[in-house]
């Protein structure tokens, strides 16, 4: 069965001013949509036809360079969408994983700092990730379409650090993309919903 793109969950300016509509028009009309595109057409007639897209992602890890990409960067740009939403970013941690946060990354404004930092050190494009594995949260940074579900972490937020989804808005200011990411942003009660559907 073939791969869709959803729609953006939101309207195309609900992230403005943080996100102009013209990025988003481009990066998930455009971007987005090539890579299922292009993971629907490598796909046809193949073992990968009858996967789920997380299956797809790891059967592909390293032995099927073309459909992995377009796989995993399908998968992380339907995350990436609903990890953010109008309104959204800040201390406004829901409880359980402001706990987390306390006892693995210490404390909010440590975790703020290492996801920017981690975002802002991934040469080239890629991807920050806050990841749940062995029962702990983590940041981490993938280069790529990489995604940590290959090394056996659950993925609970990203930001996309690619040129293309911030040189619009930002130009090669990373670092004022990733800060109103996390700052104006970011949708904790997704990021909520993934670790509980993991734990
Ligand atoms: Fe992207």
């Amino acid at each position: 069965m073939a791969f869709e793109l959803a729609p953006l969950p939101y309207a195309y300016d609900a992230l403005a001013p943080y996100t102009s509509a013209e990025t988003l028009e481009y990066h998930h009309d455009k971007h987005h949509a090539a890579y299922v595109t292009n993971l629907n057409n490598l796909i046809k007639g193949t073992e990968f036809e009858s996967m789920s897209l997380e299956e797809v992602i790891k059967a592909s890890a390293g032995k099927n360079v073309p459909v992995f990409n377009n796989a995993a960067q399908h998968w992380n740009h339907h995350h990436f969408w609903l990890w953010q939403k109008k309104g959204g970013g800040g201390t406004k941690v829901p409880g359980k994983i402001q706990t987390l946060i306390d006892r693995d990354l210490g404390g909010y404004d440590k975790f703020r700092a290492d996801f920017i930092q981690a975002g802002m050190t991934q040469f080239g494009s890629g991807w920050a990730w806050l990841v749940f594995k062995d029962g702990k949260l983590s940041i981490t940074k993938t280069s790529n379409a990489e995604n940590p579900m290959t090394q056996g972490a659950t993925p609970i937020l990203t930001a996309d650090v690619w040129e293309h989804g911030y040189y619009i808005d930002y130009r090669n200011l990373r670092l004022k993309f990733l800060e109103a990411f996390v700052d104006h942003l970011l949708n904790w009660d997704y990021v909520l919903e993934c670790y509980e559907a993991a734990a």
